[in-house]
């Protein structure tokens, strides 16, 4: 087992979220099991952008499989590597096309969540375009010229973008806002490219631009923002949506195909290289992906662009197409992640295990004799019991193990994709699929049976070496 050790904070944060029956945001390494080869995939695209590429992943899983997690720790890796990151969950009321205000929505969000290294936790926009500033000052005092100057010329290759004429503006008026001391315009600028003006009118009265983020530009100022963030010093913009089930679920077609066309922009741009240090990874359940009458597949062009490697069948993978798909936790691997909570939990000091690896096992045994298969493969709610088992024994010294476990009342988890479709136009779905989702035991429902997927275990035993 590893020796690392475990900042505080961070253990309490994996083990606070993990209890409530949420993805860490932070420090998923010390914790993660299996994936070693998806992660490098998309750590290759993330070096291909960092290089003025572009990349865009599909990643496919069962409700429960760790596609939320995986998110999750790429987008911790990606800030190490320097990049901006921006992640939302889609819901219906955030999509990635739209006419009713649901783009400019979730453009919003994705700029509220904007983390970098330094700020991790999200709401890293006005740092970013301060770095910018900050960063133009500095070559600026180098070679010896005007601020100003190096400024405009920087803003010039946005200009030459689509929308690029209008962004260059708002961080010039926010250059103005820092040269003259005047706060209220580089607010105002922060809080146009956060897409949160609503009306032209508005913007045009502070900041003189004729243009508004809205639903129709929502792509493109993306394009422009991952442009600009290597102007500030960054690799580029990484962008991660889950929950893309959602768009399965409009139940009008017209605006589903219209989401999925903006996503077969998406993918044609990263394939023709067309979108500068840009990424995307986007979480979905294989439904999302694979119907053919509602999913990804019902759009004739993406299915030809996203059909999975024939040849990759029967134990064979292929982790080069755009389309990576995360099968559910084996026995090992969730044994592996017991210890590896156990090791977080006692702060990476092995001398404070609360359990010997003996009750690991017997953990298992009970969960399977519980709930069956998918105490490991949907692992949240055993992951959650777990921990409180935990909690119990390092309150009390004195009790056993031995007699706890047996005691552990664990519920199936609920898929929420078994849910009945809600209806787009119904604004009480909004708040139906939330409380579905954010709920982490709904023992009415059963668990989804993992879908026949090829090639399971032998890839994930790798990571059974202790
Ligand atoms: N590779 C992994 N390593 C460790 N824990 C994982 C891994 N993948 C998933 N988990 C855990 O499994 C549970 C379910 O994962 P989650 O990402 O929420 O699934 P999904 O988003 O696909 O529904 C979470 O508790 C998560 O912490
Ligand atoms: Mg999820």
């Amino acid at each position: 087992m590893t020796a690392t050790k475990i900042r505080p904070r961070e253990r309490d944060a994996i083990i606070h979220s993990l209890r409530s029956g949420v993805v860490p945001r932070t420090g998923q390494h010390h914790i993660q099991v299996g994936r070693a080869e998806e992660v490098r995939a998309v750590v290759c695209d993330l070096d291909r952008i960092a290089d003025g590429g572009s990349g865009t992943r599909f990643l496919i899983g069962e409700y429960g499989s760790g596609k939320t997690f995986f998110l999750n720790l790429l987008r911790t890796i990606a800030m190490e590597k320097r990049f901006v990151t921006i992640h939302a969950d889609l819901s219906p009321d955030r999509r990635l096309h739209a006419t009713r205000g649901q783009a400019r929505s979730l453009y919003a969000e994705l700029m509220r969540n904007m983390a970098t290294r330094g700020k991790p936790d999200g709401g890293a926009l006005a740092t970013v375009v301060e770095r910018f500033v900050t960063q133009a000052l500095t070559d600026a005092r180098t070679h010896n010229v005007a601020p100003e100057h190096v400024i405009r010329q920087r803003l010039s290759e946005l200009s030459e973008m689509v929308g690029g004429y209008d962004f260059a503006e708002i961080v010039a008026a926010y250059w103005t806002g820092h040269d003259t001391g005047n706060e209220q315009l580089k607010t105002d600028a922060v809080r146009w490219l956060r897409g949160e003006y609503a009306t032209k009118t508005d913007a045009r009265a502070s900041l003189g631009v004729r243009t508004i983020i809205d639903d129709a530009n929502f792509y493109d100022q993306l394009k422009l923002f991952a442009r600009f963030t290597t102007m500030a010093g960054f690799a580029g913009l990484f962008v991660c949506l889950d929950e893309m089930v959602n768009l399965y679920k409009l139940a009008n077609t017209q605006a589903r195909n219209a989401n999925y066309e903006q996503i077969l922009r998406i993918v044609n741009d990263s394939l023709q290289g067309n979108a500068a240090h840009l990424g995307f990874l986007l979480g979905g359940t294989p439904d999302f992906l694979l119907d053919t009458r509602r999913g990804l597949y019902s759009y004739q062009a993406l299915q030809s662009r996203l059909a999975e490697n024939t040849y990759a069948t029967g134990g064979l993978v292929d982790y080069s197409g755009p389309v990576l798909r995360l099968d559910g936790l084996t026995p090992e691997d969730f044994y592996v992640l017991l210890t590896r909570l156990r090791h977080v939990y006692a702060s990476g000091d092995s001398a404070a295990y609360l359990l010997p690896d003996d009750a690991l096992y017997q953990f298992m045994q009970h969960c399977n004799n519980v709930i069956g298969d998918t105490y490991f493969r949907t692992p949240r709610t055993t992951v959650k019991e777990f921990l409180n088992l935990l909690a119990v024994l390092e309150q009390n010294p004195g009790s056993d193990w031995r007699s706890l476990i047996g005691t552990i009342a664990i519920a199936p988890e609920g898929n929420p994709d078994l849910a009945p479709l809600n209806d787009e136009t119904d604004p009480a779905a909004a708040s139906v699929h939330e409380a579905m989702t954010g709920a982490p035991v709904c023992a009415a429902h059963n668990t989804a049976a993992p879908g026949p997927v090829a090639g399971t275990a032998d890839d994930e035993l790798t990571t059974l070496r202790l």
